[in-house]
């Protein structure tokens, strides 16, 4: 039988660009993403790939206008440039390249070009227009105003895909690229982690330095390294095993949101993370934290209270009314969980979730206003003396237990979770703390939840105190 050509051409350039390239990249060649985020630590094999993704487009698509670029001009041409002239020198027929060293473009026979730049070259970055494709090395140096500008230069019908692809290390836990990127999902983008150890091309001494960074640099070593989120201050948590911990978790099983049927609806773009599905009897307990004062995210954490693992997450930017009636879902989804919303801000969903009949709610002692004697309120209060108690509970807890949380953006916030100058444990600048603080609520009161598998056949639900009743029954809390 013959086997024509073309096939046996395109199985041997198959096999040449599968030897060439590394596994954690070589799915990322088909890749149609409008923005191809490549986040990773040092000689992970990022920029290798990003050049020759490039070069393999510019090959066998026409028409294309492929920017490079970085931040600093003086920096392009022993970077970028050159790594493009020696991608090409190895790896295709050069005499079909025009390589024009003092404009510093690469242009293909079929007319497809590449053009390299500095965001500093303004008067050429002008005359560059019609861009299909563009690699932004080192991306971490650009801001968000500077994306924006580029990315308005990617517009207009094209005969192929147009794609962004970014490359850098994740020098800032605050940095505009996490936020944007990788902190809510969009459609349009796909974002890529590697490290060294993805690299097989890399030589050992490279190798060996980045492992060395453990023992001297904790900031080198988490962002270089591991490839993971840099942050500035000191972390009150144990943020080497934060770390380790962000490189072992999965991502949830199910992403969505509760509809009104209290019915569980997956939606990729859904703010409800479940990491561990709702199982028979299990108590679980969930702390909350309604948005407001600084901070415009409402949240929810789930725990399992015979294991401690944290099984769900809310993060939203929502109305109060429709946080409440999501906590209030996830409750009654996770076996009536006993619910401990942060009472400070406002009181709105834990009257919210009375009036809707959910009476599983943590209780505290509060002194009446009026005659001053003690009673039961829902809710939980952070005041200058509980917060650094939950805070501090939480921390010792998570010294040996960080194998506890799933959720990557909770393992990032107690990465930023620093101390200031005045000694108070809190959000660095720019960074928040509202999964921390719900996470710790809920380690905090689950004591007013059972810790067994038989206990919760007990009516778990507390009706709320009338008046007289609180009088008499404010003694003795652990009962419930
Ligand atoms: N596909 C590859 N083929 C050959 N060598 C590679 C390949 N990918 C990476 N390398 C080698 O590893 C080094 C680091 O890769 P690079 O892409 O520069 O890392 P990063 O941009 O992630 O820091 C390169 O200088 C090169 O020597
Ligand atoms: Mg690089």
């Amino acid at each position: 039988m013959m086997i024509s050509k073309v096939l046996i051409d395109t199985a041997l350039w198959y096999q040449k660009l599968r030897l060439s390239t590394n596994d954690a990249f070589f799915p990322l060649y088909k890749n149609q993403s409008r923005y191809l985020v490549l986040k990773g630590g040092a000689g992970s094999g990022k920029s290798i790939f990003a050049g020759r993704k490039i070069l393999e487009r510019i090959v066998s698509e026409e028409e294309h206008r492929a920017l490079v670029l970085r931040k600093v001009a003086r920096t392009i041409r022993e970077s970028c440039f050159a790594q493009l002239v020696g991608q090409i020198s190895e790896h295709y027929n050069i005499s079909e390249f025009k390589i024009n060293k003092t404009d510093m473009t690469i242009t293909h026979l079929n007319g497809s070009q590449i053009i390299f730049a500095g965001l500093d070259d303004v008067e050429k970055l002008k005359s560059i227009y019609n861009i299909t494709m563009m690699w932004i090395e080192e991306a971490s140096e650009i801001n968000q105003a500077d994306f924006h500008q580029l990315d308005l230069r990617l517009r207009g019908a094209t005969k192929y895909y147009k794609q962004i692809i970014f490359t850098f290390n994740p020098v800032d836990i605050n940095h505009w690229l996490k936020k944007r990127f990788f902190d809510v999902p969009y459609n349009n983008v796909t974002t890529h982690h590697s490290v060294y150890k993805d690299n097989r091309f890399l030589d050992d001494e490279a190798k060996k330095v980045l492992e060395s960074y453990k023992d001297s640099d904790e900031y080198y070593y988490t962002v270089y390294c591991l490839g993971e989120w840099g942050t500035f201050g000191k972390s009150i948590f144990n943020a080497s095993a934060i770390s380790e911990r962000l490189r072992q978790i999965a991502p949830p099983m199910k992403t969505g949101l509760f509809q009104k049927n209290l019915e569980f609806a997956l939606e990729e773009n859904g703010y409800i993370k479940i990491y561990c599905e709702s199982a028979d009897k299990i108590p679980y307990v969930i702390g909350a934290d309604t948005a407001g004062d600084g901070s415009d995210y409402s949240t929810a954490q789930v725990i399992d209270n015979i294991t401690g693992e944290q099984v769900a997450v809310m993060r939203a930017n929502i109305d109060e009314d429709v946080f409440a009636k999501q906590v209030y879902s996830l409750a009654v989804y996770y076996n009536n969980a006993l619910v401990g919303i942060e009472a400070n801000f406002s009181s709105y969903p834990i009257k919210e979730l009375e009036r809707m009949g959910y009476a599983n709610q943590y209780v505290r002692i509060t002194e009446d206003s009026f005659t001053h004697k003690p009673k039961r309120s829902f809710g939980f209060k952070t005041t200058k003396i509980t917060r650094p108690i939950i805070i501090a509970q939480l921390v010792k807890l998570m010294r040996d237990n960080i194998f506890l949380i799933n959720d990557r953006l909770t393992l990032e916030e107690m990465l930023s979770f620093v101390r200031n100058e005045k000694g108070r444990a809190e959000a660095q600048r720019g960074s928040h703390d509202d999964l921390v603080m719900a996470l710790a609520i809920a380690y905090y009161i689950r004591e007013q939840q059972c810790f067994e598998i038989e206990e919760i056949k007990s009516n778990i639900y507390v009706p709320f105190f009338s008046d007289e009743q609180e009088e008499n029954s404010s003694k003795d809390l652990s009962i419930i």
